[in-house]
């Protein structure tokens, strides 16, 4: 994944956990301030074994972390680092959700690796959508939950997120089901 990603990680952990947990999950995993190059493609394995030694290290599961990096990636990262894209994708949370694709398209202009995600939303009354995530890469359920409970508390738009169908379980791809408050 992209080196903004893992800055958002780090930042992330520093945040949650401070910077001397940081610390030791970088001297662990042998990281170094080359892998954290904002505009850089790395392979999605450094990515993960950053995930898995920060798992150890803070004695965390794999879904709680990504659940939290999710929202830390809505409200800091995406909310104060890419400001004027994130407020063009839609004023709530339903149109935001269905110019994600437009939105990840429009990076990929600046960022030529992208290997970017698919959302469809799907309506299915006045207070619930189906959110279809599709992605070449696996295990991200709990970083998209994260997201959208992220994206809930910045819109200011309770919303109870279920996922119904995933690919882990050999769905063909996941689906969260969105309930809105009336
Ligand atoms: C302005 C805000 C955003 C920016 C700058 C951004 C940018 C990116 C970048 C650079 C990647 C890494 C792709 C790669 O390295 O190949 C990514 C992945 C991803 N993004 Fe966004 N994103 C933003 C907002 C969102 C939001 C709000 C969602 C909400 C659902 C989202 C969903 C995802 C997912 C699920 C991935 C993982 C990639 C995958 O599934 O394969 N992004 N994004």
């Amino acid at each position: 994944m992209y080196g903004l990603i893992h800055r958002a990680i780090r930042d992330c952990v520093k945040t949650e956990y401070g910077d001397s947990a940081w610390g030791r999950i970088a001297e662990t995993a042998s990281l170094d301030d080359s892998m954290f190059v904002s505009m850089q493609a790395y392979p999605d394995e450094l990515t993960l074994s950053m995930l898995g030694t920060a798992c150890e290290e803070l004695d965390a599961d794999l879904s709680q972390l990504l659940h939290q990096f999710g929202r830390y990636w809505v409200l800091h990262t995406a909310r104060k680092g890419y400001g004027p894209l994130f407020s063009f994708s839609g004023d709530n949370m339903r149109s935001f959700l269905s110019n994600l694709n437009a939105m990840h398209e429009h990076l990929a202009v600046s960022f030529a690796n992208l290997r970017q995600p698919s959302f469809k939303v799907e309506d299915m009354s006045a207070e619930v959508i189906h959110l279809h995530y599709e992605s070449p890469r696996d295990g991200l359920t709990d970083f998209v939950v994260g997201l959208i409970s992220g994206l809930s508390e910045h819109f200011d738009e309770p919303v109870e997120c279920t996922v119904i169908e995933e690919k882990a379980k050999g769905a063909p791809h996941d689906v969260f089901r969105l309930q809105f408050s009336s």
